[in-house]
């Protein structure tokens, strides 16, 4: 267990933020620059997956998204440095399910079960509702799209994944459970946070100090399900 609560260690380190770009098969591809970055070599000495670990310990140091024995789930999982740390957040009473289309390597956590598929499949939904054994209390969304370079074109893509994930945390949260999300500050994002004020009570967006620099990424916690409200319109994928 490390100083900052999340359950580690583990072997792989493959991913970090915005930084990431998937190979035209399967993965990520771990960039020369992400190899040199600072966070990236503090992620391999402290065993977490990827950089993103910090991300997250922040967004809960800030948040204070976590407490033991919660349910968890994190769309978008792979390599799992989210899964190592919710893990950890919520202790052996609690429990975390992640998804990502790309398999992420087991972990010994007992806590942790990891599924394959797209969040988009409603199949997909209901065995992660399964998995988890009730309401969840946190729904994670760091759901990031293959990019194709074209910006306007990426962003409408990655809104999808948003609007995806707020669906989906409509159907899974408890009334005050959180959603939290990847966004970014593009020419979608005023738009998904409308979404997300119709959707829920409060709304907070968070820039992590380590987010890389130049970054258009944040992320946005909504909190508290209003009541009777329509789902944004899910994307046809
Ligand atoms: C930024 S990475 C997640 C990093 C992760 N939070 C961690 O801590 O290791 C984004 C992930 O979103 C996944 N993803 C993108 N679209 C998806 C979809 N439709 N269904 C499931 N996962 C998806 C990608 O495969 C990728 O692994």
């Amino acid at each position: 267990m490390r100083p900052n609560g999340c359950a580690v260690p583990d072997r792989a380190l493959a991913c970090g933020g915005t930084g990431m770009r998937r190979s035209p098969g399967e993965g990520w591809d771990v960039s020369a620059y992400e190899r040199k970055d600072a966070a990236y070599r503090r992620a391999k000495r402290e065993g977490f997956r990827s950089r993103a670990a910090y991300k997250l310990v922040e967004l809960d140091r800030r948040l204070q998204l976590f407490r033991k024995g919660q349910r968890i789930i994190d769309l978008g999982c792979w390599p799992g440095a989210w899964l190592q740390c919710a893990s950890g957040k919520v202790g052996q009473s609690g429990r975390v399910v992640g998804v990502d289309l790309v398999a992420a390597e087991p972990m010994a956590e007992k806590n942790v079960q990891i599924l394959v598929g797209d969040v988009a499949d409603d199949a997909v939904a209901a065995q992660i509702l399964a998995a988890l054994g009730g309401p969840a209390d946190v729904v994670l969304s760091d759901l990031a799209p293959k990019l194709t370079g074209v910006k306007p074109a990426d962003a409408v893509r990655h809104a999808d994944l948003a609007r995806i994930a707020m669906a989906r945390a409509q159907q899974w949260l408890q009334p005050e459970g959180a959603l939290v999300v990847k966004l970014f500050m593009d020419a979608e994002y005023q738009g998904l946070i409308s979404d997300l004020r119709r959707l829920f009570r409060s709304v907070r967006s968070i820039k992590p100090e380590s987010t890389r620099q130049g970054s258009s990424e944040l992320y946005t916690c909504a909190r508290g399900l209003r009541d009777g409200q329509d789902s944004p319109a899910f994307p046809e994928t």
